[in-house]
């Protein structure tokens, strides 16, 4: 990869030119520019994670690839980002011979197999009076997969198959940011290399994907190894970018050198080499060990952290970092002789399904929760587990006093992946779906494109109950304090019927209560006021209402004064915000025109909860960095939908200097309607970037 002083000075000529009108010739060296700076910026995004650029800049700089790409087709890279997306439908996949078999691991469990494997080595390359350097390195639990590279670009990937024939899945390789469609091997003297990695779900976008896939109504993805090796054989390969695959690559199998070999001394050094060249890879400051004793303490370490970790490990890979003692080590018939995989404890453990309960979400949707034997499994005690939907039940076939099998990855809470029907006993009873609210007794009703039964009585206790509990979350309102439990009891005591008793709380009552006393309830009062000076957001996501996340809830306490406001709001409204669809805005309408939502909103408002837009609210702050209008001039001039002030408050936080006059020190001219003698003049002098509202409103990243 070039410089990165180079590719940054790049990439702001290349975003200032595009402000201005692009026109003139556009050469290969300008395409190999363009190119070279969004690989850099991609790289910077999703390996680095350090992005350096808005997102709605690399957005422009890749709308101005593809079109130059549209004008000037014969320019067109074949390791463009562009091409990640162009193969959309693949109909079969072609076995392909990997150019080195895929070989599987030995296996060891604790710190004994750690020194006999030491042992072994040191007796296999006659190094019984060293201490051998290992590199440790976390064993990726995903699916494995196989790139090779020819002159620089990626030109084929593949699952492992059976380990000498893979499937061929390059166009879903290809969807994944991670992987390098180019990669400068050439610069080290590669011609061709195979690697091996393995492509994950990070466990928070895995989470992320099912809620997703449950609101559409689309199967549960059992867990993020299946989730993934699952993605990677998807033939449709808008559904890797959709499930959020990640590519790491741990292991060079094969090289073919341009002259003569120039081969390094260490796996390590590899590992930094495919770091350097863009690659995900296991943290090169952290995996070397000097001595059997360091790996063990490494991963005992990876073991105590393993929950914390953004992926799923199911142990670790310890391998003989010299090259030259892996060569003498060789191989068996099934696994190298120089690496070893550290299994971590299982994850897995059979239970006994009890009963099913049936409980009703802050908007009415109703899950089952298993009630299972206690289970110890990875470090907690299961004795719940969700069931999701009636679907999930019935396409696993669960049955009251069933056997099952439980299984907890990371910290993804722990699900049933299957039911023992051998050890059964013929007592089992079949899972009866409540056909009323087990709360308020209503007709529970299901939408045909959704998964849940749901409860529609708004008063429903337990519906209300969910609803304060979600209120005072830390996500929503952050009253520190005021946990489930907390307001499971207050509710129960009559204290708590809905939101607005929080702010009607009697302290004296609360100092009285058995575990509280006089501090605790002081401490609670002070959450309290405090949270009544949240912003607007927050108050705006505490309010349960359906599809409204934190996101969106953030989004539009940017276009309101108050909350009120949105009293007024029609769809129109909404969908001119960019993010928030038809369906969503539907939601906020039905939300702020019932007369009892309003009302609550009257009285949080009365006993002192802000409903206004605070600073927090506003829309993002730029630094001095990033300010995309950094050191430009603009003037406004026709009438705007938005305020003039507002317009020019927001220009000038975006880095611009509003002027008044049109004169050659102007940059940016934008006209609102009827537009006059302004826009003339600066269309006459022909150095204005004259830009409408809205594309003003874009480019400071407003809509
Ligand atoms: S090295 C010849 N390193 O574990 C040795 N494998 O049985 C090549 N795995 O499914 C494997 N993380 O895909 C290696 N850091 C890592 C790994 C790793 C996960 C997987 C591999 C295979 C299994 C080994």
């Amino acid at each position: 990869m070039k410089d990165k002083k180079l590719l940054l000075e790049q990439t702001k000529t290349l975003l200032s030119r595009l402000a201005e009108t692009q026109e003139g010739s556009f050469s290969k060296n300008d395409m190999d520019e363009l190119v070279d700076v969004l690989h850099f910026h991609e790289n910077q995004y999703y390996i680095q994670d350090s992005p350096l650029i808005a997102d709605y800049e690399y957005d422009r700089l890749y709308k101005y690839l593809e079109q130059k790409e549209l004008e000037n087709p014969s320019l067109k890279r074949i390791d463009s980002p562009t091409q990640r997306v162009s193969v959309d439908l693949i109909s079969e996949f072609n076995s392909v011979p990997h150019l080195s078999p895929m070989l599987s691991l030995a296996n060891s469990y604790d710190a004994d197999d750690l020194k006999d494997f030491d042992a072994q080595v040191k007796k296999w390359t006659g190094t019984e009076n060293q201490t051998l350097q290992y590199a440790v390195e976390p064993k990726y639990d995903g699916g494995t997969i196989c790139l090779v590279y020819d002159e620089d670009i990626l030109v084929r990937a593949a699952t492992r198959g059976n380990g000498t024939l893979g499937e061929e899945m390059t166009h879903n390789a290809k969807r994944m940011n991670t992987i390098p469609l180019r990669a400068l091997f050439s610069k080290y003297g590669i011609k061709k290399v195979e690697l091996r990695g393995e492509a994950l779900i990070p466990l928070d976008k895995f989470k992320e994907v099912n809620a997703q896939r449950e609101k559409e109504g689309l199967e549960i993805l059992a867990n993020p190894r299946n989730a993934a090796t699952g993605a990677l054989r998807v033939k449709d390969s808008r559904e890797v970018s959709k499930r959020k695959l990640e590519a790491f690559v741990y292991q060079i199998s094969y090289i073919e050198w341009i002259d003569e070999p120039k081969p390094w001394t260490f796996h390590s050094q590899g590992i930094k080499i495919l770091d350097s060249l863009g690659f995900k890879t296991p943290d090169t400051n952290e995996i070397i060990c000097q001595g059997i004793e360091e790996v063990i303490a490494k991963c005992d370490y990876w073991q105590s952290i393993r929950d914390e970790y953004a992926y799923e490990i199911d142990g670790m890979v310890v391998k003989v970092d010299n090259l030259a003692l892996q060569e003498e080590s060789g191989y068996t018939a099934h696994h190298p002789r120089w690496a070893i995989a550290y299994k971590f404890k299982a994850k897995q453990a059979t239970s006994k399904l009890l009963q099913v309960e049936f409980q009703v979400g802050k908007i009415g949707s109703i899950t089952p929760v298993a009630k299972i034997e206690p289970t110890p499994l990875a470090g907690v005690t299961v004795s719940s587990i969700t069931l999701h939907n009636e679907d999930f039940i019935r396409s696993k076939d669960l049955r009251i006093g069933d056997t099952i099998l439980i299984e907890r990855a990371g910290d993804v809470i722990p699900y049933i992946v299957k039911s023992f029907p051998e050890y059964r006993t013929g007592d089992e009873t079949l899972i009866q779906f409540p056909t009323h609210c087990p709360s308020c007794n209503s007709v529970l009703k299901k939408n045909e494109s959704e998964a849940a039964w749901k409860c529609e009585n708004t008063l429903c206790p337990a519906q209300i109950l969910q609803r304060i509990i979600h209120h005072a979350s830390k996500d929503a309102m952050d009253i520190e304090g005021l946990g489930k439990s907390i307001i499971e009891r207050f509710n129960e005591l009559g204290w708590i019927q809905n939101i607005a008793d929080i702010y009607r709380l009697d302290y004296e009552k609360i100092a009285a209560l058995e575990g509280f006393g006089t501090k605790s309830a002081e401490n609670l009062k002070n959450a309290i006021e405090k949270a009544k000076n949240n912003p607007l957001q927050r108050l705006l996501y505490s309010l349960s209402i359906p599809l409204l996340g934190q996101k969106a809830s953030k989004t539009l306490a940017q276009y309101v004064e108050s909350i009120f406001d949105f009293c007024e709001w029609q769809t129109e409204n909404y969908t001119a915000i960019k993010d928030i669809g038809p369906v969503l805005a539907g939601e906020m309408e039905r939300f702020f025109s019932n007369e009892s939502q309003v009302n609550l909103l009257n009285e949080l408002a009365e006993l002192g909860v802000n409903t206004r837009q605070l600073e927090e609210d506003k829309p993002h702050q730029f630094d001095q960095e990033n300010a995309p209008l950094l050191g430009k001039t603009i003037l406004f001039t026709g009438s705007l939908s938005i305020d003039r002030k507002k317009a020019e408050k927001l220009a000038e936080t975006a880095g611009a200097k509003n002027i008044s006059a049109v004169s050659k020190n102007l940059n940016i001219l934008v006209v609102g309607e009827n537009a006059g003698s302004k826009l003339t003049k600066a269309q006459s002098l022909g150095t204005v970037v004259i830009w409408t509202e809205d594309e003003f409103l874009e480019a400071i990243n407003y809509k």
